[in-house]
């Protein structure tokens, strides 16, 4: 097929993008959107500090015009993200101990309740492991409030919208190391005992710092042994031209290999929509033209 979306569907997948609601009305980046991707995540509009600014009270505008607008498109929703250390309201980076765990609780109940039903797959937890080489879980206030509040987020996401795919999601795991080894452990763990994970993400950031790990698809393809589902969850590549678009090419190649890697998502549509203050990351560049990149995804989608 001649899009993303439509390619990655011929292949039984998704291709989606991270969206940020106030771009909606820019007539480049929705032609884009509506063109290439049948799945989008939220940027910002699902996480705590925008959904729950208040203690108790919840405002779900701008998520509910992007929910609106995929349901329009006919693409799927990934939700971003249920419980996690950042971006959290000033009133719950002000609780601890039972206070907090409680408001974890209820802030989980409450939104996917609001969007039961709507959801493919939510970011339950997000990032909640350390980096480096200790495999311990990352210090925050969460975690402060007990080792088992992981699994808590996930029985009550699971009691609160059964029919969506229930996701850990993080980042320097895209490779086998002692972070990605821990989340490993852990869903192990949590399919043995029954608490009910479905998938993980993997977000993909590369740099030349940190690029496509030569194990990739392998480290992939150990996670679906466990019987979870495995999603790229927001890619994007610093660098430009054929390097770049090999990457890109080298990681849809990845996905495409492992049976139960449901989708990738980009972290942006174009390079001027990248969180990324510099650099050229994303599929498209600021004018909104294919790059290189966006061919060599299509390629691999479109190939064998
Ligand atoms: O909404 C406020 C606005 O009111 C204020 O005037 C402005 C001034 O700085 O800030 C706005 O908030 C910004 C927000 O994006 C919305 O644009 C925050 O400062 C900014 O920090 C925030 O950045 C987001 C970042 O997560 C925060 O952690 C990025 O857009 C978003 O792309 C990024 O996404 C994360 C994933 O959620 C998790 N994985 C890593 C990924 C990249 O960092």
């Amino acid at each position: 097929a001649t899009t993303l979306g439509a390619s990655a569907a011929e292949k039984g997948r998704y291709f989606g993008t991270a969206v940020a609601a106030y771009k909606l009305s820019d007539a480049t980046y929705s032609g884009i959107l509506n063109r290439e991707f049948n799945s989008v995540t939220p940027e910002n509009e699902m996480k705590w500090d925008a959904t729950e600014p208040t203690q108790g009270q919840f405002s779900f505008t701008s998520a509910d015009q992007i929910v609106a607008r995929a349901k329009a498109n006919g693409a799927k929703v990934r939700g971003h993200a249920l419980a996690w250390h950042s971006q959290q309201p000033s009133w719950a980076q002000n609780l601890s101990g039972t206070a907090l765990r409680n408001a974890m609780v209820n802030h989980v109940t409450q939104v996917a309740t609001h969007y039961k039903g709507q959801i493919d797959s939510w970011d339950v937890v997000n990032e909640a492991f350390a980096d480096g080489g200790t495999g311990a879980r990352r210090d925050s206030n969460l975690q402060r409030t007990g080792n088992d509040w992981i699994e808590v987020a996930f029985r009550t996401a699971r009691a609160a919208d059964p029919a969506a795919k229930l996701c850990y999601n993080d980042y320097n795991t895209d490779g086998q190391n002692a972070k990605s080894n821990a989340v490993f452990a852990m869903v192990q763990d949590f399919k043995s005992r029954g608490v009910p994970i479905d998938c993980v993400g993997f977000q993909s950031h590369f740099n030349s710092a940190s690029p496509v790990p030569s194990d990739y698809q392998a480290n992939l393809q150990r996670f679906a042994n466990l019987g979870v589902d495995v999603q790229i969850t927001e890619l994007d590549i610093e660098g430009s031209g054929t390097t770049q678009a090999n990457s890109f090419g080298t990681v849809t190649r990845a996905c495409l290999a492992v049976t139960r890697c449901n989708g990738i998502t980009v972290w942006g549509i174009r390079d001027s929509d990248s969180w990324r203050a510099s650099g050229t990351p994303l599929l498209f560049d600021g004018s909104g033209n294919k790059k290189a990149a966006y061919t060599a995804v299509l390629d691999a989608l479109n190939s064998g």
